[in-house]
């Protein structure tokens, strides 16, 4: 695994990113499970440092690339954004609910949308992995690539220290 992006095609480091983003979902799960609020707050931190970064990769650069060529109408791509909405209102509610010392209603409130996150995220991740970038790496020319992979590189690698 590599984040050069050279061998990977245009989106490798995506996928690589999605891993990292599906290692942290388990420990979200076992934090979910058993109520661990540390590892819950750290999962929230980690959408909030690091899943940002990625989503500004697709939704600033790797989109906008594949909407000259698909058109902005419907089709896989606001799927993909309608997607990324739908999560990042159920960690705003998420991170509403953890103010303070949450209750047992907000406890169960808590853990319903982390579970929808769980869902939503593993899902979405299947279909970008396999729908979406083999869609980008075959309508996307040659100097695109690069300069999609160039923009992406400057706003920055979600690393493995994230995962923590
Ligand atoms: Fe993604």
């Amino acid at each position: 695994m590599n984040n050069t992006g050279n061998d990977a095609g245009v989106t490798g480091l995506l996928v690589d990113e999605h891993k990292i983003v599906l290692a942290r979902l388990m420990a979200f799960e076992t934090a979910l499970d058993a109520f661990d609020l540390e590892q819950i707050h750290a999962t929230i931190r980690f959408f909030d440092e690091q899943v940002v970064l990625h989503r500004r990769k697709e939704e600033e650069v790797l989109f906008p690339a594949m909407k000259k060529h698909l058109g902005t109408e419907d089709g896989p791509i606001q799927c993909m954004l309608a997607e990324h909405q739908d999560e990042q209102e159920r960690i705003r509610k998420i991170r509403s609910l953890l103010e303070g010392d949450p209750g047992p209603t907000s406890r169960s409130a808590i853990v319903k949308a982390g579970r929808y996150i769980l869902d939503l995220l593993r899902i979405h991740i299947v279909k970008e992995d396999n729908i979406l970038f083999p869609i980008a790496e075959s309508v996307l020319t040659d100097e695109e690539k690069k300069e999609v992979l160039a923009r992406m590189k400057a706003i920055g690698f979600c690393n493995t220290e994230c995962g923590g």
